[in-house]
């Protein structure tokens, strides 16, 4: 059986647009905490409102051990950087401490709770010190309020060649591209860098969890545009530590510096109604009762998708102030846009052309997209190419090996995934036997992955996980699979020998890759061949002046949704050994690990694949435009 499509990404927060008022009901008979919030009108929420719900729900000590007797089987027997995350000290451009999830979640079982919102946030918060976006902890009881501000930061400013410890602010009324000197009374860079380092999740490396808090651009597919987004500082899923920041401005057209504190925006991302504790917890923590999906759905492709998590409903934004869709920039030309891939050319410079793919969720269609794009470059004689992969959170890894294969047409690699292995526990033993013969075991299908003792056939039988290997790892001993890869479906060859004749094809001197470390799963992946397999020089954005940056997180894994694992124990008649978890939820986690070619430690923590070639400087200028961002790379690349 082939992976004809998998899928490796991570959705960190759909916007979506949400404009219904609350509706009216009834007064509530009797008021808590929680029924004074489910009585107000969305517009008068508070940040207090919520926090008095959240911490008004009982601790409830079955369903707590329910919980966390799933979390540890999950870090025991099923996550697969358990080990590796015990690590003593990462190298640049990574930092982090070592992480014992499992002592973690063991100190959790010891400690007595009386607060049920505690308990969740101190799993959340061990989940998180993992800093593999891949793995998440997503209770929707305490996710039901986002957090908003009415401003965004971007760019560390660089003043010359001195970074001014300040940032921009967009989005606020008089305010727009004042700087930033002090948060919370501490200096602001100074502010944000403990806070990227102690608080964000999403890359091990923190110069990169500081992009994450700053504005950044992303394509809207609907309007054939650039819009901004609040980075993760003025947009929260979950509480935040105060009802307000303030922030210090200066401003060029006023003499003095502006104090300025700004409250918290509350957004319902529920439309259920409560008027109580106890409906809050019936209505919106409870998991509902959902009918089983159909086992009928036996192909590799729908067992590989995952899940997006929680949706965050925005309110409604103004239209932003552009040009037609598509001709945002009046220097670049939008030539062609498909579902995930879109053409831009240059008009100072009519021999580079930029490739922006700003997802890798597509289908094999996209393809032919990407050969009308490469066809229209060839028309205008382009000759340079920029691949902008920045904030593309993956998606199918097919398209994501494609890409640089493209560029690369006469020398492209078959096949297209990476060396790989698995953890081996009792438990995966089980339902991958089990399921052999049913197919019904999702990922833990040994007829999945290649038998690199037998060429390039996959396993014919379970050996995969019938003989594993023992490896220590940081002093944890543990079994694994022998080193395999993921078979999957290659393009067709007509589409290599199709790109070999234009200009660029080939040829490391004509293409760049630009990325701000935010490009993770599968688009890691991508950028990984193009700078390790072709060696393309690469330019990663952001950061901080001075120092490393990556150009991609969160590489070296796939993700799997728990209830899709207890799905496939389910479809193979066996008793999950990770109980259903009370409330409703997403729990996601890495369940496979890759390596860089010849490497021996996991991608995922091979610190010194993800530094790019070349970092660049925000500005003023291209934190706010992705052409000037574009007309940067090509002017250090280029004469
Ligand atoms: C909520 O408040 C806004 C502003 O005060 C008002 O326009 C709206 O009608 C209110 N909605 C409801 C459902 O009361
Ligand atoms: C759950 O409760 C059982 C019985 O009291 C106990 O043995 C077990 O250790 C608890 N599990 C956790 C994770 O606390
Ligand atoms: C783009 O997405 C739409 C809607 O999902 C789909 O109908 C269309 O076939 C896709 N186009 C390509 C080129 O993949
Ligand atoms: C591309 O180059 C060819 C050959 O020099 C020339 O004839 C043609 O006009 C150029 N096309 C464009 C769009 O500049
Ligand atoms: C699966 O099929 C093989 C060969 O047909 C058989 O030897 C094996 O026992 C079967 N395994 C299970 C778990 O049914
Ligand atoms: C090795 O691969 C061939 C097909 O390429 C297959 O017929 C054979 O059964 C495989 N051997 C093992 C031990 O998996
Ligand atoms: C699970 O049990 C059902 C009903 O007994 C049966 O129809 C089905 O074939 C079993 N599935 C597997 C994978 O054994």
């Amino acid at each position: 059986m082939a992976i004809s499509k998998l899928i490796l990404s991570v959705s960190l927060a759909t916007l979506a647009t949400f404009t219904h008022a609350a509706p009216a009901h009834a007064p509530p008979t009797h008021v808590d905490a929680c029924g004074i919030l489910g009585g107000l009108n969305a517009t008068a929420i508070t940040y207090k409102h919520v926090v008095d719900c959240y911490s008004a729900i009982p601790f409830d000590n079955n369903q707590a051990n329910t919980t966390l007797s799933t979390m540890l089987t999950l870090f025991k027997d099923f996550y697969v950087f358990t080990d590796f995350a015990l690590s003593p000290t990462a190298t640049r451009p990574f930092s982090d401490d070592p992480v014992d999830i499992i002592a973690k979640m063991e100190k959790i079982g010891r400690t007595r709770y009386t607060s049920d919102y505690q308990f969740h946030t101190d799993i959340y918060n061990a989940v998180n010190s993992l800093r593999d976006a891949h793995t998440a902890y997503y209770i929707y009881c305490y996710l039901a309020y986002t957090f908003t501000q009415k401003l965004s930061l971007y760019a560390p400013v660089v003043d010359g060649k001195q970074a001014r410890k300040t940032f921009g602010i967009i989005g606020l009324r008089e305010y727009d591209d004042c700087t930033v000197n002090m948060i919370n009374g501490q200096d602001a860079l100074t502010y944000l860098k403990s806070y990227a380092r102690d608080v964000i999740g999403r890359s091990h490396d923190p110069n990169v969890r500081l992009n994450s808090l700053l504005a950044t651009l992303s394509f809207e597919k609907e309007k054939g545009i650039f819009t901004e987004n609040l980075g993760d500082f003025t947009l929260r899923m979950t509480v935040p530590e105060a009802p307000y920041v303030d922030y210090q401005l200066q401003c060029s057209h006023l003499t003095q510096p502006v104090d300025l504190r700004e409250e918290w925006d509350i957004i319902p991302q529920t439309k259920a109604t409560f008027e109580d504790v106890n409906s809050y917890v019936t209505n919106i923590c409870l998991t509902h009762t959902e009918t089983a999906p159909a086992s009928s759905q036996n192909n590799a492709q729908n067992k590989i998708l995952i899940k997006p998590i929680p949706q965050i409903i925005k309110r409604a934004q103004p239209e932003p102030k552009t040009a037609a869709p598509g001709q945002q920039y009046s220097g670049a030309e939008q030539l062609l846009a498909g579902n995930a891939t879109v053409f831009y050319h240059l008009k100072d410079r009519p021999d580079t052309g930029v490739v922006v793919c700003h997802t890798f969720h597509v289908g094999e269609e996209e393809r032919d997209v990407m050969m009308e794009g490469l066809e229209a470059f060839n028309r205008l004689n382009v000759t340079n190419i920029i691949v902008d992969l920045q904030g593309n959170t993956g998606g199918y890894a097919g398209y994501a090996a494609f890409l640089p294969d493209i560029l690369f047409p006469s020398t492209y690699h078959l096949p297209g995934s990476l060396t790989a292995d698995l953890r081996v526990s009792k438990s995966i033993q089980q339902i991958s036997a089990q399921g052999y013969n049913s197919s019904q075991s999702g990922f833990f299908d040994s007829s999945a992955f290649i038998n690199m003792n037998n060429g390039s056939s996959v396993y014919q039988n379970n050996d995969l996980f019938d003989k594993p290997v023992t490896i220590t790892r940081n002093g944890r001993t543990n079994l694994w699979t022998e080193k395999t890869q993921l078979h999957w479906t290659e393009a067709p060859a007509n589409y290599f020998a199709a790109a070999v004749p234009f200009p660029w094809s080939d040829k490391i001197d004509n293409i760049r890759v630009l990325a701000d470390g935010l490009c993770g799963s599968a688009c890691a992946m991508s950028a990984y061949y193009f700078a390790h397999r072709y060696n393309v020089p690469t330019y990663s954005i952001g950061g901080t002046h001075g120092e490393d940056l990556s150009m991609f997180s969160f590489a070296g894994a796939s993700v799997a949704e728990l209830g899709k694992v207890q799905n496939w124990y389910g479809m193979s008649n066996m008793t999950c050994p990770m109980a259903e978890i009370p409330y409703k939820s997403m729990v996601t986690f890495s369940w496979l690990e890759t390596y860089g070619e010849g490497r021996p430690t996991p991608l995922e923590y091979d610190a010194e694949l993800y530094r790019p070639t070349y970092r660049l400087d925000y500005t003023p200028a291209n934190a706010h435009s992705r052409e000037a961002m574009w007309m940067d790379v090509a002017a250090a690349s280029w004469k």
